[in-house]
C-alpha cells in the first residue's frame, strides 16, 4: 500500500506521517517512511539545492525539472522497491506537489505537469493521499516559526519566503486538485490538536481498508 501525505507549509504532515508509521508499527506491519524532495541519494543533494535561500534564481522550469529528477530517483530506487518487499511505504509529497506548487503555484499547466508526473513516476500512484488543509496564515506561522527555531530558515526557507497570494493559490491548488481526483483523496482538517487530526487521518485510512478488502472479496 502507498499512501501520501500533502498539504502546504506547516499543515503538520511529518508529524503525522510518523503518527501513522507507528500505528500500522503497532499493528505489526512493515513500513517504510520517505519524503521529497529528498527521498534517495541524488534527492538529497537536490533538496538542498530546491529549498535554499541562495537558489532564488531558479526557474520556474529548471525547479520543475528538479523535483521531477528527485522523484524519478525516489520511485525507482526507493518506492517501488519498497513496495515490491510488501512494506507500507508512506511519503511526505509526492507527485501532487508538483501538479499545485508548480502548476497552480507559479503557472505552469497541471494537466502538462500530470503527463510529466506519468513519466517521472512511470505511472506510479498513491493509493491514498491524505491532504492537510488549513489555512494559509496558521500554516505560515508555524513553518516560520519552526525554521527560526531550527535555524533552518537559510537552507530550507525558500518556500516561506514566497508570497501570501502564492500559498493562497497553493492551498485552493490543492482543493481543486483533490476534487478531481476524488478517488484518492481525502481531506482532513488541520486546524486543530495533533490527536485530534490523527483521529481523523485514523478513520480515512481505517475505511479505505475496508473498502479494498470488500474489493477483494467481492473480485473472488
Ligand atoms: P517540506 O519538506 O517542508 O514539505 O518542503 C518541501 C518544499 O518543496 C515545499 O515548500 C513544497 C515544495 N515542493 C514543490 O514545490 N514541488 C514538489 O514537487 C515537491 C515534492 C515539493
Amino acid at each position: 500500500m502507498f499512501i501520501t501525505f500533502e498539504g502546504i507549509e506547516g499543515c503538520g504532515k511529518t508529524t503525522q506521517v510518523n503518527k501513522l508509521k507507528e500505528y500500522f508499527e503497532s499493528q505489526g506491519k512493515d513500513v517504510l517512511v520517505t519524503l521529497e524532495p529528498g527521498g534517495s541519494r541524488l534527492g538529497k543533494t537536490l533538496r538542498k539545492i530546491l529549498l535554499s535561500m541562495e537558489s532564488q534564481d531558479l526557474t520556474k522550469e529548471a525547479e520543475l525539472f528538479l523535483y521531477l529528477a528527485d522523484r524519478a530517483q525516489h520511485v525507482e530506487q526507493v518506492i517501488r522497491p519498497a513496495l515490491a518487499r510488501g512494506q507500507i511505504v508512506i511519503s511526505d509529497r509526492y507527485a501532487d506537489s508538483t501538479i499545485v506548487y508548480q502548476g497552480y503555484g507559479r503557472g505552469l499547466d497541471p494537466q502538462t505537469l500530470h503527463s510529466f508526473n506519468e513519466i517521472a513516476t512511470k505511472d506510479l500512484w498513491p493509493d491514498l493521499t491524505i491532504l492537510l488543509d488549513l489555512p494559509v496564515e496558521i500554516g505560515l506561522k508555524r513553518a516560520v516559526t519552526r525554521n527560526i527555531q531550527k535555524k533552518l530558515t537559510k537552507d530550507e526557507g525558500r518556500f516561506e519566503a514566497e508570497s501570501i497570494k502564492f500559498h493562497n493559490r497553493v492551498r485552493e491548488g490543492y482543493l481543486t486538485w483533490a476534487a478531481l481526483n476524488k478517488n484518492r483523496f481525502v481531506i482532513v482538517d488541520a486546524t486543530g490538536e495533533i490527536d485530534e487530526i490523527f483521529t481523523q487521518i485514523l478513520n480515512k485510512v481505517t475505511s479505505f481498508e475496508e473498502k479494498r478488502v470488500e474489493g477483494v472479496s467481492n473480485q473472488i
